[in-house]
This record gives C-alpha cells, sequence and structure tokens, in this order.
C-alpha cells in the first residue's frame, strides 16, 4: 500500500480552509429530519424543543460533545433552526473579556441560541461571568475602580447557551451543571455513513449507488466529515480518470492512492500501532512517549486518532499507558504473544 503523509486524516478530520467550509456548508443537514442517526439525541430535543415552544420558555441550555466531525456544529444550528430563532456563533478562545461575554449576549434577541464551540477553552474570568448569564439571565459588572467602583447587575434576554467541545473532562463542574441538556455524540453505524453518502452525492451530483456507497462507508471512520471528505476526493480522482460514474475499481485505487485501508485506518494510524507493538511489545506506553516516538502532537494523537482506534477495539487506555489489543495484531497481520 502507498502509505499517504499524516497530514491526510489531520485535514480530514478538521474543519480548516475557507474552500473546506464552504464544501462543508453545502453538505450541512438544515433541519432535524436531513440529520441522519444520533437518534437518541434526535428524539430528546425534540421534545425539548416542543416542551420549550409550548411553555413559551426559551430552551435550556445543551452541551453537545464528540470527537471532531461527529455534527455538533451542525446540530447547534438546526436546534436554532428548529426552535425558530437566530443564531450567533463564536468560541472559546475568542472570548477573551468579560466585556465580550456582556456585548454579546446583551446583541442577542429573546429566545436567541448563542453557539460557543471549543467552549473548554474558556478562560477562568469569561467563565465567571457566563455562570449568571445562564442561571439569572444577568451579568454582575464592576463599574469603575478603588473606592468609587460599585456593583452593577445588567439584565440580558433569555437566551440559550450551546456549547460544543471535542474534551468534555477538561469542563469545569461548575460550568458543566449549567447545562440541562448534555448529549454526548456518538460515532454513526455503517448504515448512516452509507445514507450520508447517498445525501451527499446527491447534492454533489455525483453518480455513486447503494453498494459502492456500502463499501465506502466502512472506510469512514464512523465520522459524517470523513465520509464527505472521501466522497470528494473519490469525485475528484473519478474527474481524472475521465469515469463519469463511481465503480468499485476506481473506489479501490482512489483509497489505494490515499492510503486508507478497509477499516478507514491511514497510515498513521498504523504506524502509531506498529510503535506500540514492535517498540515497546505491545504496551502499555505513555501517550507523550507515543507521540514523542511519531513526532506528533500529543493533543491530535489524543483527538482524531486515539478515540476511532479505542472504538474499534484496538487500543484500550489504561491508568499505566496505552496498550495495543490482540484485534490490533490481526489487523496489522502480527503475532499476538501469549
Ligand atoms: N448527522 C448528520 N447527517 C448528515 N451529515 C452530517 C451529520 N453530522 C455531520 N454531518 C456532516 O459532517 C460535516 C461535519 O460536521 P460538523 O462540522 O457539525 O462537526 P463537528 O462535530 O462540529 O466537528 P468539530 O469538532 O471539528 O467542530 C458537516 O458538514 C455535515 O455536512
Ligand atoms: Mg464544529
Amino acid at each position: 500500500m502507498i502509505e499517504s503523509s499524516s497530514e491526510n486524516l489531520k485535514q480530514m478530520a478538521s474543519a480548516q480552509s475557507a474552500d473546506f467550509i464552504q464544501f462543508e456548508n453545502t453538505l450541512r443537514p438544515k433541519n432535524l429530519d436531513q440529520y441522519i442517526g444520533q437518534k437518541n439525541i434526535k428524539n430528546n430535543l425534540k421534545i425539548a424543543i416542543e416542551a420549550a415552544k409550548r411553555r413559551k420558555d426559551p430552551l435550556d441550555h445543551i452541551l453537545l460533545h464528540g470527537s471532531p466531525g461527529l455534527g455538533k456544529t451542525t446540530l447547534a444550528h438546526i436546534i436554532a433552526a428548529e426552535a425558530g430563532v437566530n443564531i450567533k456563533i463564536t468560541s472559546g478562545p475568542a472570548l477573551e473579556k468579560q466585556g465580550d461575554v456582556a456585548s454579546i449576549i446583551s446583541n442577542l434577541e429573546e429566545y436567541d441560541v448563542l453557539f460557543i464551540d471549543e467552549i473548554h477553552r474558556l478562560k477562568p474570568v469569561v467563565e465567571e461571568v457566563l455562570y449568571t448569564a445562564m442561571e439569572d439571565f444577568a451579568l454582575d459588572l464592576i463599574i469603575g475602580k478603588g473606592p468609587s467602583a460599585r456593583a452593577m447587575r445588567i439584565s440580558l434576554p433569555k437566551f440559550t447557551l450551546i456549547g460544543a467541545t471535542t474534551k468534555l473532562s477538561m469542563l469545569s463542574s461548575p460550568l458543566r451543571g449549567r447545562f440541562g441538556n448534555i448529549f454526548k455524540l456518538e460515532f454513526y453505524e455503517e448504515n448512516d455513513i452509507r445514507e450520508i453518502l447517498m445525501r451527499s452525492a446527491k447534492i454533489l451530483g455525483c453518480g455513486l449507488d447503494e453498494n459502492l456507497a456500502s463499501l465506502l462507508a466502512k472506510s469512514c471512520r464512523q465520522t459524517p466529515r470523513i465520509a464527505n471528505r472521501l466522497l470528494k476526493r473519490l469525485r475528484d480522482y473519478a474527474d481524472v480518470k475521465h469515469e463519469s460514474v463511481i465503480n468499485k475499481n476506481i473506489l479501490r485505487e482512489c483509497l489505494y492512492t490515499i492510503g486508507i485501508d478497509e477499516l478507514g485506518l491511514d497510515s498513521m494510524d498504523r504506524e502509531i500501532l506498529r510503535m506500540i507493538i514492535e517498540k515497546f511489545r505491545g504496551g502499555p506506553v505513555g501517550l507523550n512517549t507515543i507521540a514523542a516516538a511519531i513526532s506528533e502532537e500529543e493533543s491530535t494523537i489524543e483527538d482524531i486518532y486515539e478515540p476511532f482506534l479505542i472504538q474499534l477495539g484496538f487500543l484500550e487506555r489504561t491508568a499505566r499507558g496505552r496498550l495495543a489489543t490482540e484485534r490490533a495484531y490481526e489487523h496489522l497481520g502480527l503475532e499476538f504473544p501469549i
């Protein structure tokens, strides 16, 4: 197999360039019915939205967490659309001062959604003002300095905060406790990924039949973003080869060229497993050691590679470090030591 550069999956897993953002927007489902999979979350959301509408209350604050590309941002937009309100978007690192929070929330209309992406990256001072904003729809500010300083409370429109994070464990418990709904987005079932591929192929106008979509779905790491990215790569590949319809050969060749195997693992996944097995006798080995051995950042390994390797049952996280499982040995064609 031709080994791809490690940039491949990293690029595919996270939203980056303007082109890519544009591409994602065209494929983004616009309402709950178009949003495939995550049935549990959808059912809960339908009830919560309906109940809030009946009571004429704002929706309870919602926290969405899960691996990159599983549909958190998409869902935040859909929630606002289904509730019939506006959405304002910001992110943890963009809110630098308490005043940033004050101005963004006071400009909301009643019941609007404020979406804070990467909410685990909020500064503590900013987080603190969010507490009263979320609980009492008010901000306590100190005006002036020294002896003449005085406390002032301003009331805010009733709003719904939707927070998204890939790292729930990095969220402080007081903040976590202020969300009425906490939803974990799961990796998608193969059938759901197939459906996402069929929907996207239709929007992009590329010929992909059900059988091929099923085949491709196996390589998409159970992640919609990766499914869409692979579909795009496949379409480009078919174009270059002057094939109007994507067929099995094109699919196989394309995946081979970008170094993705039948389970969706790329060269970096295999390198991580191989390294743990060959250099550390299968582990346990610490994350920092793995990162140093393959020259990759710890956070990239933790956020992008590990969750799927764990999901496949190839890797285990133990108190003493990461452990390669018997299934990982099998997948790489290596003998498991007894
Ligand atoms: N349930 C779904 N049904 C159909 N398409 C989906 C679904 N979830 C996500 N997608 C597609 O996957 C792409 C990535 O989703 P999204 O940007 O919402 O992920 P995310 O969880 O916010 O990722 P990140 O953690 O990187 O911010 C979207 O462009 C959308 O087209
Ligand atoms: Mg997002």
